[in-house]
């Protein structure tokens, strides 16, 4: 069973991955240009207030918890997969970088609701509220991919 700080360092961690994927969203939707980049950029500028609130609810309930949360020069980032692309109107690769950090998010969720079995189910409906928010954004960047390499 894991112990409260296992859990806290968890969310810690989960917390860092939101903050991240915040900045390459916003950098992105803002990087990005050319007439297919528009659907993209307006998905990504919605997408952001979603992961604002995640990085919220996931910092309160670390203080909950009796933890605190970071702030930016104890951030680990390590999204290379998903920088602003060099041409800016390769919203391709753009889409494929945010598939990439879904998947890790959708992973780190699913960690965090194992560490929290039988031992603490206030984080682990958090964590599943938030793992199927991250599932949604899979599936539309998923159907994104599809239209934008279809030949
Ligand atoms: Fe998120
Ligand atoms: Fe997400």
């Amino acid at each position: 069973m894991a112990a409260k700080q296992q859990i806290i360092d968890a969310l810690i961690e989960a917390y860092n991955k939101e903050l991240e994927t915040i900045l390459n969203y916003l950098s992105c939707s803002i990087d990005i240009d050319g007439v297919r980049a528009e659907a993209i950029k307006n998905a990504l500028a919605g997408d952001i207030q979603g992961e604002i609130e995640h990085a919220r609810q996931i910092g309160a309930r670390v203080r909950q918890l009796g933890g605190t949360v970071l702030g930016s020069m104890a951030l680990e980032m390590e999204q290379s997969y998903l920088q602003p692309p060099a041409d800016t109107t390769d919203v391709v690769t753009v889409i494929r970088g945010v598939l990439a950090a879904e998947e890790e998010a959708i992973r780190t969720y699913n960690e965090i609701i194992k560490l929290c079995e039988g031992n603490d189910y206030v984080t682990q409906d958090l964590a599943i509220r938030i793992l199927g928010d991250e599932e949604g954004h899979r599936q539309q960047f998923d159907g994104y991919l599809k239209e934008y390499t279809k030949k």
